[in-house]
């Protein structure tokens, strides 16, 4: 059966590589997953006054994760943590306290950077801050891309023969885990 996957895109950026890559995943997934790539333009700030009347772009967000089998985080590092953008949709989609929209979703984990760390660092604020809001998070593979600034053509293929079968190891791999969690 195929389940359907939130790519969500840590990144704002028009040529982001972030954004690539998910574009990437969606190239080598298995038919098995529905990859829809969630950008995060036009998501306004959470604010707390508002839970009771939330705003439309709050609750359409909510409910693309909500309508998902599974979540899949793509996302840079910044300043050693996850770019803002992204921490803000976690907290709208978090909410209301205990409906969490990615609650008892698996949840994928996939960190890049054009340095050399792959942008671990944010992977690992992600692994700390969903268990509590989310499903079961893949822990094995992990996945750090790094380098990946040289990694794309001028039209945004990814051109790296390397990197693209890291990618579709893990996919195949975060399939394979879905369907197991969902028999
Ligand atoms: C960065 N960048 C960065 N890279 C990294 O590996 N570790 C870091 O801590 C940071 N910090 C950081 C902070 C800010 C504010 C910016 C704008 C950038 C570089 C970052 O990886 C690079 O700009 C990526 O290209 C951003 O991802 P997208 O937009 O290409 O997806």
């Amino acid at each position: 059966m195929a389940h359907s996957v939130a790519v969500i895109v840590g990144s704002l950026r028009k040529e982001s590589f972030s954004l690539k890559i998910a574009k990437a995943f969606a190239k080598v997934a298995p038919s098995s997953l529905k990859l829809e790539i969630v950008t995060l333009h036009g998501l306004s700030f959470f604010n707390q006054d508002l839970e009771a009347t939330p705003p439309a772009d709050w609750v359409s967000f909510r409910e693309t994760i909500q309508k998902s089998d599974a979540v899949l985080f793509v996302s840079p590092e910044y300043n050693r943590s996850v770019p803002g953008v992204l921490k803000n949709a976690i907290d709208v989609g978090s909410r209301p306290y205990g409906k969490s929209s990615f609650l008892g979703k698996p949840t994928g984990i996939v960190a890049n950077s054009p340095g050399p760390l792959g942008g671990i660092a944010a992977a690992m604020h992600l692994k700390a801050l969903l268990p509590g809001i989310t499903g079961p998070i893949l822990q094995q593979p992990e996945i750090y891309l790094n380098g990946v600034g040289d990694a794309f053509d001028d039209k945004g293929e990814l051109t790296k023969e390397a990197l693209e079968k890291v990618l579709r190891d893990y996919i195949t791999a975060f399939a394979a885990w879905i369907d197991r969690i969902k028999k």
